[in-house]
């Protein structure tokens, strides 16, 4: 699939991941890109730099991105690609807050189903199109010290298959987008996504997008490594598990520590590290 001349949209496209899609899109002669983002300013910002239009959404809501399908088609024509990108971390297990849980299962899992369900109509009736769902290497393995993390990218894993399964007869491209650490604020705070290793820039993460654009490959790895992961899960489910168990005891051991004598607490360490964890 070729990005120029496509009409493109890109939510959390204000920042990190978005931005570099944002700005690759726009390198590639997209026809326009749709730069959505709860943060308005960001949004303006980075349409300016691109030549692009910035539309104010919180992915979390239906309907404003009822409202971002509809501004667009009826200003610029029908999409042909859909990035629905913008997600949110909440660190914590079983005891993080119910009010936390209903923000995250919006934006990470619901804000695909809205999207989905305002353009695939559009989509069909044209003939086809492209939805790219940003779900995480946790949603293929797991996030030490993130439950609902881990819990909503599976399901936006989930609902991506399904979707390429249900649409893919017609004319409906599905990518899954699934790195592992990007450089970007979510990363910069601390956030569980951030690793001891493996980190990689946003424009990396982009060239990995446009790759498997070019090869229509479902599953997008910007660490190629990731596939070898799964493949070790599904290989041997409990051996993985007792890997898992070690990162997550060091990384409980290292949050124990003070911050201040230990740089790295509060980030849990990256699949990366499961190998030597697990000896392979
Ligand atoms: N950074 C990583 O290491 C990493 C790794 C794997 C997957 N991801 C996923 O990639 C996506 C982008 O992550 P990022 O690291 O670039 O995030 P980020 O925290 O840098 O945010 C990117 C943009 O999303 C916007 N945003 C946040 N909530 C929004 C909402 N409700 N509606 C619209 N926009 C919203 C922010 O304003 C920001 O401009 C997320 O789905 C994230 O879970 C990130």
């Amino acid at each position: 699939m070729d990005v120029k001349g496509k009409l493109v949209v890109v939510t959390g496209g204000a920042g990190g991941i978005g931005l570099g899609l944002c700005r690759r899109f726009a390198r590639e002669g997209a026809k326009r890109v749709i730069v959505a983002d709860v943060n308005e300013a960001g949004a303006l910002s980075v349409a300016e730099e691109i030549d692009g239009t910035a539309v104010t959404c919180d992915a979390g809501r239906e309907e404003d991105l009822i409202r971002l399908v509809r501004f667009t088609e009826q200003t610029y024509g029908g999409i042909d690609l859909f990035c629905s990108n913008a997600g949110v971390i909440v660190m914590g297990g079983v005891e993080a807050g119910n009010e936390d849980w209903k923000r995250i299962w919006e934006i990470n899992v619901m804000a695909h189903v809205y999207a989905a369900r305002a353009l695939l109509p559009g989509m069909i009736k044209r003939g086809g199109g492209a939805f790219m769902v940003t779900a995480s290497a946790a949603g293929l393995l797991s996030q030490i010290g993130s439950l609902p993390y881990s819990v909503t990218k599976h399901a936006a894993v989930g609902l991506a298959e399904n979707i390429a399964i249900t649409y893919g007869d017609r004319g409906i491209k599905v990518f899954l987008l699934c790195p592992q650490a990007v450089r970007s604020e979510m990363t910069r705070q601390g956030g569980g996504v951030a690793a001891l290793d493996g980190l990689i820039e946003p424009e990396e993460v982009a060239d990995a997008v446009i790759d498997s654009f070019n090869r229509e490959e479902f599953l997008i790895l910007p660490h190629p490594e990731v596939k070898t992961y799964m493949q070790r899960k599904t290989t041997d489910y409990d051996r993985w598990l007792r890997g898992m168990r070690k990162l997550q005891s060091r990384f409980a051991a290292s949050e124990a520590r003070p911050l201040e004598s230990n740089p790295k607490a509060g980030l849990p360490p990256s699949q990366r590290d499961i190998l030597s964890q697990t000896g392979e």
